[in-house]
């Protein structure tokens, strides 16, 4: 099952990914991993993988349209049959969601549909949240409001500072992405609609 991962920065998503796929857990092929910045440690553990990796910088580009435009046509060389952004920090237009509608996920660290955006862990618990987490949703051209496929939630403890609570979701990304992309790959998740469902005879 051929997919495609976008990073921007450490890929520790990807490598829970790479991992599971090693193990024979998935049966996924990461047919290449593309990154936005040229220093992003994902690329690295793609690379030991031996993955083939690309960087393409928006940078180089004069507008959104043209970048994502460029990132499309790389994507699309290798035919995925879903792309997985896994800590990639852009936003997309609405051409590049629409073309990969219902065949993209993204990964959000919080309960969505609380705290869109950045910062998620700091405004939980500014917010005196007693609970966050984190959700897999498909990608729709509003940022971070697609349909949620799956969610892990993690206590706030009164000792609670961003970085721990950040390192308790990390753990459970690294257990419900690998999952959904799995539940995608066997068909037991399909998108319709704008809506994510679930083969009930299979859960
Ligand atoms: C994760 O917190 C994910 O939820 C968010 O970006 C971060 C990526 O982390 N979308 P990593 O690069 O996979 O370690």
């Amino acid at each position: 099952f051929p997919i495609v991962v976008l990073i921007s920065g450490s890929g520790s998503n990807l490598q829970a990914l790479i991992d599971q796929s090693l193990q024979g857990q998935l049966n996924t092929k990461i047919c290449a991993v593309i990154s936005n910045k040229a220093d992003a440690y994902g690329l690295e553990r793609a690379k030991n993988a031996g993955i083939p990796t690309h960087t393409l910088s928006h940078k180089s580009f004069s507008s959104r349209e043209e970048f994502d435009t460029e990132l499309q046509a790389l994507i699309d060389q290798y035919q995925p049959k879903l792309v997985v952004l896994a800590g990639f920090m852009r936003i997309l237009t609405e051409a590049f969601a629409k073309h990969y509608d219902g065949r993209m996920l993204n990964i959000h660290p919080s309960l969505l549909p609380k705290f869109k955006g950045l910062d998620t862990h700091q405004r939980a618990i500014d917010a005196n949240e007693k609970e966050h987490g984190v959700s897999v949703h498909f990608v729709s051209p509003e940022l971070d409001a697609g349909a949620v496929v799956l969610q892990a939630r993690t206590e706030i403890t009164k000792a609670e500072t961003a970085e721990t609570l950040a390192n308790k979701v990390h753990a459970l990304e690294h257990i419900i992405y690998p999952l959904a992309v799995k539940w995608f790959s066997e068909e037991r998740l399909t998108f319709q609609d704008g809506k994510a469902f679930f083969d009930k005879n299979r859960l």
